[in-house]
């Protein structure tokens, strides 16, 4: 079908470098940015119990699903879904995971912009010694520019197709190594801050103590979207990144490594915002600009706060790219194999229409603040979708794939290398993506968007 020349294929160098990698996929402003906010608006304490058992329930067994049909095939995810299943259209969940690729991509380098321009701000002086409620209105002015998102998108975006470019073993798996442990120091440092603010202790009420008469079915499926996005799963990148892992790595062993490093770090941002957020006095459902606002006012009662807060949001910017390439190489990886382009021309190919789909998405609250659709800009209709739609849809058909239409046997020998590991919980997991996964999502869908009510 293709004229690729599979064996020509790249591949990650060592166990840590394919923890990084996937790690670095699924940790970025999905934990720091959007995970708060969506917790904030929808109940603290109770979202995070929910969440939490979607994890454990269905995001670990799905990553490992995925991280299956990669390494068995070493295809990009509609080649591998045409490979597993050459007469029936399960292809066609690979086709959905490019469209959720090309939506994620635009709206996610749009916020990756703005930490570009929280960065020039603090090196302008703009930021430094400003209000909680100066710092709400720079945010709005800037995001309702008609010039400077799209200006940060595309510098963003183009950061990341050079990396890409460059190929991912020497580029990313490379510095992710020395940057990923960085972040995470000085998120510690950042919890230790505002845990010590005058107030702190609500927010962390706000976060740990669940009032589960605020869990209604759009709280679980905000729960469920927020658990796919934050792992990366649903879309295909953990297929395109399982493509690339070696066959002696321990994929199930992977899965819950990479989802147990994302959890911490979203828990950990939670911990560095709420105390903070109710300290500041700003309402914790202040939605996209929640992060934006919070965590510049935390810097400014630090002594050296402006160093901190460059240092911050630098590394904010790395966990972010370290997850944009991770999806520009989902439709990297399909153009050239399926279409047998050049990786250059897929990659230029790839970057010229994000461009487009982009510079809209960030430009939501400003010229193109008209164009809505179900009363969502641009961008929050690609968040919302993405997260609550396409990618809980995608996982239940991976793991239905996996769970019923493909030999057991062969799910079997690559979660155990060939029978050379011992896995512990095969029947459970089987159990899962037969039963319990798809089950779940389907109810869960159905109940979030009101299609059927319990
Ligand atoms: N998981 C990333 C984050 O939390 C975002 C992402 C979603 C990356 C889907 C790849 C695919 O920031």
């Amino acid at each position: 079908m293709s004229g690729f020349d599979f064996s020509k294929r790249d591949s990650f160098g060592s166990r840590l470098g394919v923890i990084m990698a996937a790690a670095g996929s699924a940790v970025g402003l999905g934990n720091i940015w959007r995970f708060p906010y969506i917790l904030g608006e929808n109940g603290g304490g109770a979202f995070l119990i929910v969440y939490l058992i979607i994890i454990f329930s269905i995001g670990i067994p799905v990553m490992m699903s995925e991280l299956v049909i990669g390494r068995r095939t070493q295809r990009n995810p509609v080649g591998a879904f045409r490979m597993l299943s050459s007469r029936r259209p399960w292809y066609l969940v690979g086709m959905m995971g490019i469209v959720a690729a090309f939506m994620i991509l635009a709206f996610y380098t749009a916020v990756a912009g703005w930490t570009l321009e929280y960065i020039y701000q603090i090196l302008a002086g703009g930021i430094k010694g400003r209000s909680s409620a100066e710092l709400t209105v720079m945010f709005d002015t800037f995001r309702t520019d008609s010039l400077r998102p799209a200006l940060w998108f595309s510098v963003f975006l183009l950061a990341t197709a050079g990396i890409v470019l460059g190929g991912v073993r020497k580029g990313i798996e490379k510095s992710t190594k020395v940057l990923m442990p960085l972040l995470f120091i000085l998120l510690i440092f950042m919890c230790i801050k505002a845990l010590t603010l005058p107030g702190a202790g609500k927010g962390v009420e706000f976060l740990f103590r669940p009032d589960f008469s605020k869990i209604t079915g759009t709280t679980v499926l905000m729960a469920l979207g927020q658990a796919f996005f934050s792992l990366s799963i649903g879309m295909g990148t953990l297929i395109t990144y399982g493509s690339y892992i070696p066959k002696d790595n321990n994929l199930a062993g992977t899965a819950v490594q990479v989802s147990m490093i994302d959890l911490l770090i979203a828990v950990l941002a939670g911990l560095a915002i709420f105390p903070a957020v109710f300290a500041f006095g700003i309402s914790p459902a202040s939605g996209e600009a929640l992060t934006f606002i919070v965590l510049p006012g935390i810097f400014q009662q630090m002594t050296g706060g402006m160093i901190f807060a460059f240092i911050f949001f630098f590394l904010l910017a790395i966990a972010a790219l370290t997850s944009t390439i991770s999806v520009l190489e989902v439709i990297v990886a399909y153009f050239s194999e399926q279409l047998n382009l050049s990786r250059r021309t897929a990659i230029i190919i790839a970057t010229a229409s994000m461009f487009i789909l982009g510079i809209a998405a960030s430009l939501s609250w400003g010229v193109m603040k008209g164009v809505t659709l179900f009363g969502l800009n641009i961008f929050d209709l690609f968040n919302y979708t993405t997260a609550n739609i396409l990618l809980p849809i995608g996982g239940l058909l991976i793991v239905a794939f996996l769970g019923w239409f493909f030999p057991g046997k062969s799910v079997r020998d690559e979660l155990s290398n060939d029978g050379s590991l011992k896995i512990r919980y095969y029947s459970l997991y089987r159990f899962i993506i037969r039963f319990i996964a798809p089950v779940a999502i389907a109810l869960v869908f159905l109940n979030g968007l009101g299609l059927l009510a319990f």
